[in-house]
């Protein structure tokens, strides 16, 4: 590791609201799993992940909007991670917390049923066919989000990619899942202040501000 990273490696570890399990730690029993609401939060409230959440930009929003509701920003990356976790300090979200872990090892991560809901924000596209199981709704994710979802539980896909945006409809037709609600314009429907709508990245306002449209959908997951 070079010395700028094992400087950022030590900051995230002086911050409480960043849990980073090493691999052994997961794959031997990772002790938070199937403990969040006790262990983190210290109460029962639904938990919402949000997926390749970087700066966590977007949960930052979701738990200053939502108090009733406890937040995870997923991701691989330290520094990115920091940067929210900084903030959220500032901003004394006490309802958020940062996850470093590969998105792969979720379900070492959390129990079946211990999630509530997942948001996957503007998530790497991937674009070569080499590449799609890496998209974040690539069959291999979709089961295991399944797995630690609860029944009904819903995924919120966000995106200015249009092809991630058709991989998706695509995956989820062929495996016979159920798609709530699904447009290629988001801003252009008729809809009240949703988190869908009523949030926006940085990046996001850029695009749009550029001209680019914004893909969304909701989903349920049903997979045998
Ligand atoms: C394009 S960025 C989007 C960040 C953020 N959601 C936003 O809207 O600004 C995608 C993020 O997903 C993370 N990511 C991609 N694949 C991942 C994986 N398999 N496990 C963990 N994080 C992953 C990357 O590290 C990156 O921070």
């Amino acid at each position: 590791m070079s010395k700028n990273k094992l400087k950022k490696y030590a900051e995230t570890l002086e911050y409480e609201n960043i849990i980073q399990p090493t691999k052994q730690q997961l794959f031997n029993g990772f002790g938070i799993k199937g403990h969040w609401h006790e262990e983190v939060f210290g109460n029962q409230k639904p938990i919402v992940l949000e997926l390749g959440a970087g700066k966590g930009e977007y949960s930052l929003m979701l738990a200053a909007k939502h108090p009733s509701k406890n937040f995870i920003a997923v991701d691989i990356k330290g520094d990115r991670l920091l940067k929210g976790a900084k903030e959220a300090k500032e901003k004394n979200l006490d309802n958020l917390v940062f996850l470093r872990i590969q998105i792969e090892h979720i379900e070492l991560a959390f129990e079946q049923d211990e999630v509530d809901e997942i948001w996957i924000t503007f998530p790497d596209p991937f674009p070569k066919k080499t590449r799609a199981k890496n998209r974040m709704t690539s069959r291999r994710f979709l089961h295991r989000y399944k797995n630690i979802l609860k029944k009904n539980g819903l995924v919120h896909l966000k995106t200015d990619n249009t092809q991630f945006f058709d991989f998706t409809h695509e995956i989820l037709t062929e495996l016979n899942q159920e798609i709530l609600f699904s447009t290629r314009d988001l801003y252009s429907e008729d809809l009240d202040n949703t988190d869908a709508t009523g949030l926006q990245t940085y990046y996001e306002r850029k695009w749009l501000e550029d001209g680019a449209k914004i893909k969304y959908m909701d989903f349920r997951l049903n997979l045998d």
